[in-house]
């Protein structure tokens, strides 16, 4: 099959939002606890922090990370989780029905995202809480000092403010599954009146509201549209939420379709990006409201497992999906999808990062693995920089049993200015045919290939528990003048990197 890329420096989608390689810590099973956290591991620093952990993070290179929660946060008190380590209570977590210690609180948080270099996407509780609470929060973060809870967080260790710049109103309080689940117009007014209170506390935050926490729930739409009617002028972003999988009826050899699943998040974030500028027409405003897409990933592996487990204990093994290489191949895909709306999507979250649907997993006992989708994931994350070029692409396509026109060849061309690099990112769907690329760069002037690589040779339904995935050379890729050209494997993510003269 032939792949042809054209590239234009003067045809950009958006320059991209470093936020879209975010992802998510919850206090869920052992994200935290066995996870980032455990001060009796070998590999634990002074605070108790696993160093091991830290350095799999880093080499992830995410710059943002929501917390606490997810389903966690619907019932969540902050409180519980500052000042001395021995006074802080044990709670029922009611959302996964596990033990809450409170030994890994805001502090803890705020100091392991520095040392992992990302910044926090903090979210406040509006499932059992309200208003109080969160500007209450935000005083006790934001606030320099001089107020009961701005001092208090002083005596608690950290004199400098947080100056937390991002928070989300809630959690998927449209999923009948949430604590305190409301309706559109009951959340869209609590989240008018707690957005205008934060603001008033530190006017320099932005916020998040919940969009629908599904496409697939039966709000969808009306949630979007009510919300935004009522919050409009007092919030910057609408979330969304999608996860993939074998769900239901689908087959789990109809790989053609669910490597197509990306397809149904390209509709999906045209669909909300639609209503929120219907409602900005609607109200005459010059505001815009972006979209912080801030849990998406494939999540259908553990499903069984979690039903079986005991409750109330502390860190469970809930979510731990193994990821295998048709899942790397998807959300190499998602990614690809995701920058496709930089325009648009300026935050987004991997759900999540550590052994709960994560990319990077713990042994308790011993070190870290890292999984499938760790890899198009960090690639894209640590090149992924600078503006999405709207290139054309002349490839084939395919229509699998849900999808129409899906091209075999899936792409993303990126230009950065400030390393001077023209990045493609392409994974080749076929199962059968290599993929005979050719990038014409039309306006760019390419000096040398300074790196191509391919993730491929794998079967879809290996895992990488033994630790022999990895990143290799692809070396079929040749610069002839001006065409660069490369020879795709079938089932293979690759990244060309190309050093603009
Ligand atoms: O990421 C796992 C869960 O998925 C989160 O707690 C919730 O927000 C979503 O339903």
């Amino acid at each position: 099959m032939k792949a042809i890329i054209n590239t234009d420096a003067s045809n950009t989608i958006s320059k991209i939002d470093n936020r879209i390689y975010g992802s998510f810590i919850e206090q869920l099973g052992r994200a935290v606890y066995t996870g980032i956290y455990q001060p009796a591991h070998p590999e634990a620093d002074e605070e108790g922090f696993r160093k091991d952990v830290i350095r799999a993070v880093k080499s992830l290179h995410v710059p943002l990370i929501r917390y606490p929660g997810g389903n966690f946060l619907s019932q969540y008190k902050w409180e519980d989780g500052i000042g001395p380590k021995d006074q802080r209570p044990t709670r029922l977590d009611i959302a996964w029905r596990e033990l809450e210690t409170n030994q890994f609180g805001l502090h803890e948080f705020m100091h392991w995202s520095k040392k992992v270099g990302a910044v926090p996407n903090m979210a406040v509780n509006l499932g059992t809480r309200g208003i109080q609470e969160a500007a209450d929060l935000v005083e006790y973060c934001n606030f320099p000092s001089g107020t009961k809870l701005s001092d208090l967080r002083v005596k608690n260790g950290d004199p400098k403010p947080f100056a937390i710049k991002t928070w989300c109103l809630g959690n998927e309080m449209d999923g009948p599954w949430e604590i305190g689940t409301k309706t559109a117009s009951e959340y869209a007014h609590l989240a008018n009146e707690t957005a205008k209170a934060m603001k008033q506390v530190d006017d320099s935050i932005e916020l998040v509201a919940c969009g629908s926490s599904s496409l697939d729930n039966p709000t969808f739409g009306t949630w979007e549209e009510t919300v935004l009617d009522e919050c409009y002028d007092n919030v910057d972003y609408l979330s969304l939420h999608r996860y993939y999988g074998y769900y239901g009826d689908d087959d789990p050899t109809e790989l053609d379709n669910f490597l197509a699943k990306n397809e149904d998040l390209d509709q999906f974030i045209s669909g909300v990006v639609a209503m929120c500028d219907a409602v900005q027409a609607r109200k005459r405003s010059s505001k815009q409201i972006n979209l912080s897409f801030d849990e998406w990933n494939v999540w259908y592996h553990s499903n069984d497992a979690d039903n079986k487990i005991k409750p109330w204990q502390v860190g469970h093994h809930l979510l731990e999906d193994v990821y295998n290489f048709e899942d790397a191949l998807l959300v190499g895909s998602l990614l690809m999808t995701l920058l496709k709306h930089a325009d648009r999507v300026k935050i987004a979250c991997l759900a999540q990062l550590v052994n709960v649907i994560a990319p990077i997993m713990t042994d308790t006992d011993g070190g870290v693995w890292l999984q499938s989708i760790y890899y198009p994931f960090m690639q894209m994350a640590t090149y992924g920089h600078g503006v999405v070029l709207n290139s054309s692409v002349d490839v084939p396509t395919y229509n699998s049993r849900q999808f129409k026109n899906v091209p075999l060849m899936d792409s993303v061309t990126i230009y950065n200015k400030d390393a001077n690099e023209l990045i493609v990112f392409a994974e080749n769907k076929s199962q059968h045919e290599n993929a005979d690329l050719s990038i014409n760069p039309t306006s760019f002037d390419i000096d040398h290939v300074i790196e191509a690589t391919q993730f491929y040779g794998y079967d879809v339904k290996a895992d990488n528990r033994d630790g022999k995935m990895a990143i290799r050379p692809l070396a079929s890729v040749e610069l002839t003048g001006e065409n660069i050209s490369a020879k795709l494997e079938p089932l293979s993510w690759n990244m060309i990197r190309m050093a603009v003269k």
